[in-house]
């Protein structure tokens, strides 16, 4: 395995390697330099960078040069879809979607599986089915194709957008829904009976604001499912963003409230609608999120250049139609970048050499500010308070906010507090006191009353 696809402790990672030398005398290196791709960068904190990938396109030396360069994970965007893999009834069909697979190891990528079980892209005599005949089909479309790919991916996305877009908090209508509502729960049990060791994933789209009813209703899914011991490892987060869909203000938020759950959390699908400076700050945005949270194990975008996206007039990736690196790129990568330096030490001696890297948070120490944005509605309010680390990164935080007479606190998240009217403090949790210099993480509260001008004030340790 390369040293760039190594996992790595943000705090330390020190490897050792032993060689015979012939040298004579004592020479120390020491280097301290941020890494140059995708995928190396995300590494440096134990993390992925991927892409979605194309059979067709794997003949293209510029889209090859970019995938092998950048990327260390792959999701093969069409090819393992049940259309693709089971075009006909117990006949499967893995051609393009192993050639994606060959390619990816051939390149010591890992490779994401795109989608076991979803309403969308059935192929035609799936369509056409319903009731226990569709149940049993779905199961065994699952089973078999998991298991012929047992332990050769890192995750799978077992169950694709199944729930309803809007304000119901409800499951989308479908065949697969209508086979009853526990096709889901039925879907993981056969992937984790057929491929034990690869993780598996809920994966949707809209589900990126945590004040949306779909966020919160796979969320309760989630929590349902951990609380009975259904197998799910992680929920991949679609996020295609655009000027109807932008990148919320809570994004952070919602990672950080999922991976609490006892889940990890994976950007799947990303890409951005827009240009320029206007882009490349979302991005910054996207990423910086992610490597704010422990859980949140790596990003894929959603195509490399943007005439590879589905949504291609709407110029939403990192690379230009030639190749070329746009803002977007260099804001994505230098937010990955922030998440830790990496210094490389090199002492040869006559016998041996010793290289040691040492990845340590930014800017170690340093203050913190907070501010509140206010729900407000007749009853009560729900505050949503964002702590910023100042110039350094900081690793605990406690915040005070004074609640108006006659506000009480009923509910919160992500913070541990004391008080619930008039003084009340609220500390930092085990996955939210380190914050990297500059950047953000989010915690809130629901309180009856009035929240009509609270001022927190933030101090660090
Ligand atoms: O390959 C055929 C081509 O031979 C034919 O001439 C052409 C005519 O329409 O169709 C081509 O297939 C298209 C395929 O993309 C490959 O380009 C399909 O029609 C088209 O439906 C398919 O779209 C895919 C879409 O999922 C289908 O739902 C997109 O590529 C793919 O990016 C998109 O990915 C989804 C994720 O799986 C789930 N989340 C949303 C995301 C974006 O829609």
């Amino acid at each position: 395995m390369k040293l760039t696809e190594r996992s790595v402790s943000r705090a330390l990672l020190v490897s050792s390697l032993v060689v015979a030398t012939t040298g004579a005398a004592l020479v120390l290196a020491t280097s301290a330099a941020a890494a140059t791709t995708l995928g190396a960068s995300a590494a440096q904190t134990g993390r992925y960078f991927g892409t979605a990938v194309s059979a067709n396109k794997l003949s293209d030396s510029t889209y090859v040069g970019i995938l092998n360069r950048e990327f260390n994970m792959v999701t093969p965007e069409n090819e393992m879809k049940i259309d693709a893999t089971e075009p006909n009834q117990n006949q499967f069909s893995y051609g393009n979607a192993d050639r994606i697979v060959s390619h990816a190891k051939s390149q010591g990528m890992r490779v994401r599986g795109h989608t076991l079980a979803w309403h969308s892209q059935q192929p035609g005599w799936m369509q056409n089915m319903s009731g226990s005949a569709l149940r049993s089909a779905m199961l065994n479309h699952v089973t078999q194709v998991a298991t012929h790919y047992k332990g050769q991916l890192y995750a799978w996305d077992v169950v694709n957008e199944a729930f309803a877009d809007g304000s119901s908090g409800g499951r989308r209508d479908s065949n697969l829904q209508r086979t009853g509502n526990d096709w889901i729960e039925a879907a993981f049990r056969a992937a984790r009976a057929a491929d034990p060791d690869t993780k598996l994933c809920y994966n949707d789209y809209n589900t990126d604001d945590w004040s949306h009813a779909k966020t919160q209703a796979v969320y309760s899914m989630v929590r349902d499912f951990k609380s009975r011991g259904v197998p799910i490892d992680c929920v991949g987060f679609q996020s295609h963003f655009n000027s109807q869909s932008p990148v919320p203000s809570n994004y952070q938020t919602t990672l950080s409230s999922f991976a609490a759950l006892g889940v990890d959390v994976q950007i799947t699908e990303l890409d951005i609608e827009g240009s320029g400076s206007t882009q490349a700050s979302n991005y910054q945005r996207v990423v910086a999120a992610c490597m704010a949270v422990a859980r949140c194990n790596g990003i894929t975008v959603w195509g490399i250049r943007d005439s590879d996206s589905w949504r291609s007039s709407g110029t939403p990736l990192l690379f230009d139609g030639s190749g070329n690196k746009k803002a977007a790129y260099t804001s994505a990568l230098a937010a990955l970048n922030s998440g830790g330096t990496t210094t490389t030490t090199t002492t040869t001696t006559t016998t041996t050499t010793t290289t040691t890297t040492t990845t340590t948070p930014p800017n170690p120490g340093g203050g913190c500010s907070a501010s509140v944005s206010l729900n407000q509605w007749n009853e009560g309010f729900v505050a949503t308070v964002k702590v910023t680390a100042g110039s350094s990164a900081i690793s605990g935080w406690s915040v005070g906010i004074a609640l108006p007479s006659g506000a009480t606190v009923t509910n919160a998240w992500n913070a541990q507090r004391s008080g619930n009217t008039g003084s009340t403090t609220w500390t930092n949790v085990s996955f939210n006191g380190q914050v990297p210099a500059g950047q953000s993480i989010e915690f809130g509260f629901q309180a009856t009353g009035s929240g009509s001008g609270i001022t927190p004030t933030c101090s660090a340790s």
